[in-house]
């Protein structure tokens, strides 16, 4: 009900938006993602990309364009039959990367949206917008859009409860998953490091309403956010707790807790906490006051 009254809020036809944005920006776009996927997401942190994630980026770029043609031509003829009434209609474009309904389709580097915390992914899509984060896809994507629209669309992934996949199977040594397992949990109190659960809350599954989740998230994708924060390429609303998060840890820190972490399942009650548990050990912007 909600997300019609949303979608009549915004009397802009997506699907066209779509239309113009997609098709004219694929191939830009595609290359766009490719040079972000080859680069590693790390800026200057080249450390982490190797041949085999050329190959993937490759691969998967290759049926990006498949998919977002495909995408295209679904998106116009419903166009053509009627206008898209319902907002997860008109979203089809975002699951043409994201997965069907927001599941993540590609195991290796593309975030799954579902069931995120809603201030978190509202938050993500203005830094995209805005300049804060960048893939040329996302941004190409959300320029024309309204703050409001942003919203809408974050509450509708927010709300959609799917069930994740199995964890992949570590491929990290146990010394190297040990350590991710002390840092994410413990911290590292000599270092003045703040334990990753301080802030994700203790299961890992996030604080509503603007902490993500860290678990289901694959390993190339955590290591490729926190080099990003690392390398000043992604950041958050001031200040970045983030940021100064991921400066404080190595190269090796990163690789360690990337490892562990996506090797967790995720529990089966997965929502984000409803508030801290205490206060966070760090000022959050658009998080804690
Ligand atoms: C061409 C493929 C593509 C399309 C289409 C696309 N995205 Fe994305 N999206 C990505 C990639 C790649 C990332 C990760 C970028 C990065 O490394 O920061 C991303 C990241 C995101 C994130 C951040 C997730 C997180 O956990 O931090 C959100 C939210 C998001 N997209 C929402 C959307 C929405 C809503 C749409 C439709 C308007 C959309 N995306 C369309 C490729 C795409
Ligand atoms: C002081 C609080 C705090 C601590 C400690 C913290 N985080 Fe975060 N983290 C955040 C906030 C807030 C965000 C959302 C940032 C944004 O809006 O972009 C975030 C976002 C993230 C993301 C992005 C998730 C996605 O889907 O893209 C990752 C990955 C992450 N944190 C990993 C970690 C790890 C690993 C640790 C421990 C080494 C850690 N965080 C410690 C507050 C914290």
């Amino acid at each position: 009900m909600m997300l019609l009254q949303g979608g009549r809020k915004h009397p802009v036809n997506m699907t066209m938006i779509f239309y113009s944005h997609i098709f004219r920006g694929v191939l830009k776009t595609v290359g766009g993602v490719a040079a972000a996927i080859a680069r590693g997401k790390a800026g200057t942190a080249t450390r982490w990309r190797d041949r085999s994630q050329d190959n993937r980026a490759m691969r998967f770029c290759f049926s990006l364009a498949l998919a977002l043609t495909a995408s295209f031509f679904m998106t116009t003829t419903a166009t053509n039959a009627a206008p898209a009434t319902d907002l997860g209609e008109r979203l089809a474009a975002c699951t043409a990367c994201h997965g069907t309904e927001g599941r993540t389709i590609n195991a290796e580097y593309l975030p799954r949206i579902a069931g995120k915390p809603s201030g978190y992914l509202y938050h993500q899509l203005l830094n995209f917008r805005d300049g804060r984060r960048h893939n040329a896809a996302m941004t190409h994507l959300l320029q024309p859009l309204s703050d409001a629209y942003l919203r809408d669309m974050a509450a509708y992934f927010s709300a959609l409860d799917l069930p994740y996949p199995a964890p992949a199977v570590p491929k990290a040594s146990a010394d190297v998953l040990g350590r991710g397992e002390a840092l994410v949990l413990r911290g590292d109190a000599a270092r003045k490091l703040p334990a990753c659960a301080q802030c994700h809350g203790t299961p890992l599954t996030g604080v509503a309403p603007a902490i993500p989740g860290l678990l289901g998230l694959p390993a190339a994708y955590l290591r490729a956010q926190l080099g990003a924060w690392r390398a000043g390429q992604r950041r958050a609303q001031a200040p970045d707790c983030m940021g100064e998060m991921a400066q404080a840890l190595t190269p090796a820190d990163i690789d360690a807790v990337a490892a562990w972490l996506a090797a967790q399942p995720v529990p089966p009650h997965n929502r984000p906490l409803a508030a801290p548990s205490a206060p966070l050990p760090l000022r959050c912007g658009g998080v804690s006051p």
